[in-house]
């Protein structure tokens, strides 16, 4: 049974837990910027100039101007702004749910896109996680003439950092005319790819056909679900999402934390070089030390087998080290054998990453 958690400062790479510092390597927030001081004083400045929300509708010059940074930053005519990443895959597929008729969904997806299938009315088909081979059998099996086909996966899986093969996935899908690719991005955007625009642009696959959904809870410190792309999906999401129309926004303190959060990433491009250098790091200090990791630009990196992984976490937190052990299908994407995940952000300093690698050389 792990122990409870208790959080008394701000997420970062060195945190108060239980009334201890320590190094912590749990979670997401991959920059650290849901303790940056320039994102907490746009949020604040936010609060105090237009209140606690719009009620309803998002009719405040900060909802715009975050659409404007992301916009710039996609380089799409739009980006749709909502109250959450959870709902974002919702409201995404529902934009689209005249251009598809069938759905293939990766056995592992995120509880994000499973909660919002029910809402669509399509004949839905799982493929084997990860698995190009089993996505081109099931399509060939279940897509009729003239269906349309949408291939649903995490485009970065939370619990084992896995990446799904989108390259492979869209040969897969090669034959079938008008088939899309939608991906819940929520671990990718900020992170992967040349500027941070996540898994599509990692797999050079940012082009017609291909959705992402993603979050600015994350890489980003902040709140509220993303959908970019072009004014007719704008407006397709506009006619066929209710949540847009009949829920509030995330509040404009969290909008503005994360206009903030995209401008301190954009301002500061050793954050994103740091993280890729600690992920190198991350991952071939575990495979010297014997662990099977693959050499993938994910910050999630997660170990399995070798020793008895909670007695590691328990003695890393004696140490002050924070790591977290996902249990055997304790979550969506979670494997049948319980692991260890590690999550590297950017703001750790490479003397934390040896400590905590050192560490696990002396315990296991
Ligand atoms: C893959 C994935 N999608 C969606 C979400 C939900 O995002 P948010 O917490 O920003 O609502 C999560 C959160 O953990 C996630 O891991």
């Amino acid at each position: 049974m792990a122990t409870p958690v208790k959080m008394e400062s701000p997420l970062g790479a060195r945190m108060m837990i239980g009334g201890r510092e320590v190094d912590y390597y749990c979670g997401t927030s991959y920059f650290c910027l849901h303790g940056h001081p320039e994102v907490i004083e746009a949020a604040c400045a936010a609060t105090r100039q237009y209140g606690m929300g719009p009620g309803t509708l998002a009719h405040m010059q900060v909802y715009a101007d975050l659409q404007d940074r992301l916009r710039d930053w996609f380089g799409t005519q739009e980006v749709v702004y909502m109250i959450s990443g959870y709902t974002s895959p919702m409201v995404l597929l529902q934009g689209l749910r005249d251009d598809f008729d069938i759905i293939l969904m990766d056995s592992a997806i995120h509880y994000s896109t499973r909660d919002a299938i029910p809402t669509l009315g399509k004949p839905i088909h799982e493929f084997r996680h990860a698995d190009a081979g089993d996505l081109a059998e099931q399509l060939s099996l279940h897509v009729k003439a003239r269906q349309r086909p949408a291939v649903l996966t995490d485009g970065v899986f939370p619990s084992s950092g896995r990446l799904a093969p989108l390259a492979d996935f869209r040969q897969a899908m090669a034959a079938y005319e008008g088939a899309l690719l939608c991906i819940d991005d929520s671990h990718g955007v900020g992170v992967l790819g040349e500027t941070g625009r996540g898994s599509l642009q990692h797999a050079g696959l940012e082009e017609a056909g291909n959705f992402l959904a993603g979050t600015m809870s994350k890489a980003f410190g902040a709140l509220g679900g993303i959908v970019p792309g072009d004014a007719a999906l704008a407006e397709k999401i506009a006619r066929n999402a209710m949540i847009m129309r009949g829920a509030s926004p995330a509040p404009p303190g969290l909008a503005a934390a994360a206009a903030a959060s995209l401008r301190v990433l954009q301002t500061m491009p050793e954050k994103r070089s740091n993280l890729i250098r600690n992920i190198k790091h991350m991952r071939s200090g575990l495979r010297t030390l014997g662990f099977k990791v693959e050499d993938t630009p994910v910050p999630i990196v997660t170990v399995k087998g070798l020793t008895d992984l909670e007695q590691l976490r328990e003695r890393l937190a004696e140490r002050d080290i924070i790591v977290r052990v996902q249990q055997a299908g304790g979550y969506s994407d979670a494997p049948n054998v319980p692991t260890l995940r590690i999550a590297v952000f950017s703001e750790h300093s490479p003397a934390q990453i040896d400590r905590l690698l050192q560490s696990m050389a002396e315990l296991f």
